[in-house]
């Protein structure tokens, strides 16, 4: 048995990954260097534990091209290109010159705010680069997911992670940390849907937008800092309220630099505001819940856990709310299964 496993060449190599999406507390917004996908500033996030991205990739002798099936569906343009530079940057580092399948589903709507590319170039890295046979530090890892998406490096971890801009011109600074575990804390995070159709405008070419025609671009960059030092500090010492100060603070900034930009930028829909304002009114009520928006109309709010029940209530009664999915602190990408 053993003889003839060894006297077929092997054809194919294939890894299943898992990962999900991160939401940002400290947003990341702006690049130092578009071509090696370099964040202008660092970030902080929180992993959650429900919406996931499935990856599995098939490395073949028999395969002539990379192919890509994004929720069932065969996918070619910009986003086949995406993934196809992307598997470049795992051959290369391989070694192999062999064409992949890649299938990934999730089980939440794609490209809409929802962090569908960080889980996805997560889960890709991981389940491409195992399928060739290499297991990277991950620090190696989260410079390769970084290439594929800015905030993929911060869904390798789970609980809470810091993902620092660096300062060194080929990125190998420009990595992801783990602050805290997903047990350390468990926090309610409520993914309020207002659009699940695809956004419009990827974070990319707004990010680029902003950073050359935004007034507030440069004060953005030079706040940063500070707010990082604030959510490191938050976070430590488990402080809730600060915690959500800053994200808010955060997200509203964000989304003012976009604003701002010429031609200007506006993620939001008229839930999305809504949303903000019920947000506020339960916590002058006395229940602690805070929000943050990211490229997208979907409302993201934390809480404790005990009080999940009752802000889901109150958020399903807003005016053109979709689907609201209850989640939590979650774990990292990990590889769910191996073929070679
Ligand atoms: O990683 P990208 O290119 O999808 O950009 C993420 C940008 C935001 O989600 C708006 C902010 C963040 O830090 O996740």
């Amino acid at each position: 048995m053993l003889a003839s496993v060894r006297t077929q060449p092997s054809t194919m190599f294939a890894a299943t990954a898992t990962a999900q999406p991160n939401i940002a507390l400290v947003k990341y917004w702006g690049k130092r260097n578009a071509d090696l996908n370099l964040p202008a500033v660092g970030s902080i996030s929180v992993t959650l534990k429900v919406l996931q991205t499935r990856t599995r990739v098939q490395f073949d002798t028999f395969l002539s091209a990379d192919s890509l099936l994004l929720d069932g569906k065969l996918q070619s343009g910009a986003e086949l290109l995406r993934v196809q530079r992307f598997l470049e940057l795992v051959r290369a580092r391989a070694g192999r010159k062999l064409y992949a399948h890649v299938e990934s589903d999730n089980n939440f709507p794609t490209k809409s705010g929802l962090a569908s590319s960080a889980a996805g170039f997560a889960a890709l890295a991981l389940a491409a680069t195992r399928a060739l046979g290499l297991t990277l530090p991950q620090a190696e890892l989260a410079q390769l997911a970084r290439r594929g998406s800015g905030s993929a490096p911060r869904s390798l971890f789970g609980g809470f992670v810091e993902m620092h801009r660096g300062e060194l011109d080929d990125g190998s600074d420009a990595i992801a940390t783990r602050l805290l575990s997903e047990q350390a804390w468990p926090l309610a995070i409520l993914v309020v849907i207002t659009d699940s159709r695809a956004k419009r405008v990827g974070s990319s070419f707004a990010m680029e937008q902003s950073r050359q025609s935004s007034p507030y671009y440069g004060s953005w960059i030079a706040a940063q800092p500070a707010d990082l030092a604030s959510m490191r500090t938050a976070i430590a010492e488990h402080d809730f309220g600060r915690l959500g100060e800053i994200a808010e603070h955060s997200a509203l900034k964000m989304h003012a630099v976009a604003m701002a930009a010429e031609p200007g930028l506006l993620f939001w829909n008229g839930a999305t505001i809504e949303l903000v304002h019920a947000v506020r009114q339960l916590r002058r009520q006395g229940t602690e819940a805070y929000f943050t928006i990211d490229a997208g109309p979907q409302v993201k709010v934390l809480c404790a856990k005990p009080d999940a029940e009752r802000v889901l209530a109150e958020l399903a009664g807003v005016p053109g709310v979709e689907k609201i999915l209850r989640d939590e602190v979650g774990s990292g990408a990990c590889v769910v299964e191996e073929s070679r």
